[in-house]
């Protein structure tokens, strides 16, 4: 637990020294990536995420997904649940209380509805864990939801050899880095 918190901190800190270029520049490489892959090109609902503080920005390829006709989904915190909704590109987003723009109305999805779900991080491994702010909101929601595909993006720095796991930390099945594309083996 202290390892992790620890951790936390400082790939918190890690990030936050990027320059605004670089991450901008990774951004575009993941997304360029995002859109290629199977997964992407099949899904036709997707769950994104606004970008804060340097994570990355996958608002191009939410871009893509809307030419391409694809349903786009943003979570809304609800307590300490995540609803998902519709948004289209006219839509106004307004802040939520950790500061990250969340669809105003608009139509609530069923999360089982997704077909692919990409998720921010602070840092993640090579099993596909990740480590977010602490609050558990995407193991939460993945613990209610174990048949989403989700896809993991993130500056290459923010690969770590562990993230020190716990039992409820719900890992994903791929990351996504602005190098390469990880296809993550279940190995227990
Ligand atoms: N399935 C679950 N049911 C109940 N509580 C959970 C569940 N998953 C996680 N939590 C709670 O969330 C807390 C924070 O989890 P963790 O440290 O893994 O956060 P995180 O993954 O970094 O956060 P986030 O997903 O919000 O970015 C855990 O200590 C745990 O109490
Ligand atoms: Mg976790």
């Amino acid at each position: 637990m202290e390892n992790k918190q620890k951790l936390r901190q400082k790939m918190i800190a890690y990030r936050e020294q990027l320059s605004r270029e670089w991450i901008e520049r990774a951004s575009a490489r993941i997304c360029h990536q995002l859109i290629q892959l199977p997964a992407f090109r099949h899904a036709k609902t997707i769950l994104f995420y606004m970008a804060i503080k340097n994570e990355v920005d996958v608002s191009q390829a939410m871009r893509v997904a809307w030419q391409e006709g694809k349903r786009v989904v943003l979570p809304r915190v609800n307590g300490s649940n995540m609803d998902c909704l519709e948004v289209n590109p006219q839509d106004e987003l307004q802040k939520g209380n950790w500061g990250i723009p969340e669809p105003k109305n608009g139509k609530v999805i069923d999360p089982d509805q997704s077909d692919w779900v990409i998720v921010p991080g602070v840092a993640f491994d090579r099993k596909g864990y990740r480590l977010g702010y602490g609050g558990g909101y995407y193991d939460r929601f993945f613990s209610k939801y174990p048949h989403l595909q989700r896809v993991g993006v993130l500056e290459h720095g923010q690969l770590v050899p562990t993230v020190y796991p716990e039992s409820h930390d719900q890992p994903l099945q791929q990351l996504v880095t602005s190098q390469q594309v990880f296809q993550i083996q279940k190995s227990d």
